[in-house]
């Protein structure tokens, strides 16, 4: 099953992915981890993707393709994979599109979490990260157990540099612009199931499993 989340910053992609791969055992591609980790890690990729990340622009479309062209030609995607923030502009679909035809693959499903905009800035500048596992949480939404700790791995919670009130802005202008067309470009495939992510965390989760479910 090869799915893709969409949604603007803060809609819960991450949040959903964590627990659609555990249950469905399929990897999660996530863009915005692979950049974190190259940044955090200092990587000539890193060290691209900074100029870009902590401005909440979109790092250039041919950086992205090829990072996730090698990554969804890895031996561990045999029985699919869940693209979390990718891809994000119609080239950057038309691409995947094309590499996945050459593996004898394509896209099953795209599910568009959609969520009230006006609900974005709380999730995003309330967003908890835990350090060492990458679990993802909310200081009122979905708080940890003991303040600050992971409760999975008893990790450090962090705040991502890009979750400030400002950054997040630009992140929302970007990414409401680049959404619609791709959008489009999914429902005229036939592809696009919209889910009420607006709802309670495991709400959205009974939803997005019920309609993975009919696709596998
Ligand atoms: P990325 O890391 O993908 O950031 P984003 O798109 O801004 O999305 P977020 O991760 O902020 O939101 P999310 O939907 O995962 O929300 P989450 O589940 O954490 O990308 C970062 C950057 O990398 C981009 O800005 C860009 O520079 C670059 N990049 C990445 N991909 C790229 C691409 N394809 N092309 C070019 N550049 C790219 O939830 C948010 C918070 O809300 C959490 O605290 C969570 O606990 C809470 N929450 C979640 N669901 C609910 C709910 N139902 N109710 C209440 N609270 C909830
Ligand atoms: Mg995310
Ligand atoms: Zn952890």
């Amino acid at each position: 099953m090869q799915a893709i989340f969409m949604g603007l910053p803060g809609a819960g992609k991450g949040t959903q992915a964590e627990r659609i791969v555990e249950e469905f055992q399929i990897p999660h591609i996530s863009t915005g981890d692979i950049f974190r980790a190259a940044m955090s890690e200092g990587t000539p990729l890193g060290l691209k993707a900074k100029e870009y990340v902590d401005k909440g622009q979109l790092v250039p479309d041919d950086v992205t393709i090829g990072i996730v062209s090698e990554r969804v030609s890895r031996p561990d995607t045999a029985s699919g994979f869940l693209l979390d923030g990718f891809p994000r502009t119609v080239a950057q679909a038309e691409a995947l599109d094309k590499v996945l035809k050459e593996m004898g693959k394509e896209i099953d499903v795209v599910i568009h979490l959609n969520v009230d905009r006006g609900l974005l800035l709380e999730r995003l500048t309330g967003r908890r990260i835990c350090r060492s596992c990458g679990s993802t949480y909310h200081v009122v939404f979905n708080p940890p157990k003991v303040e600050g700790q992971c409760d999975k791995c008893g990790g450090e919670l962090y705040q991502r540099a890009d979750d400030t009130v400002e950054t997040v802005a630009t992140r929302l202008d970007v990414n409401i612009k680049q959404q619609e067309p791709l959008l489009q470009f999914y429902a005229a495939k036939g592809l696009l199931r919209t889910v009420d992510g607006d709802a309670e965390i495991n709400e959205v989760f009974g939803q997005i499993s019920h309609i993975l479910r009919g696709v596998q």
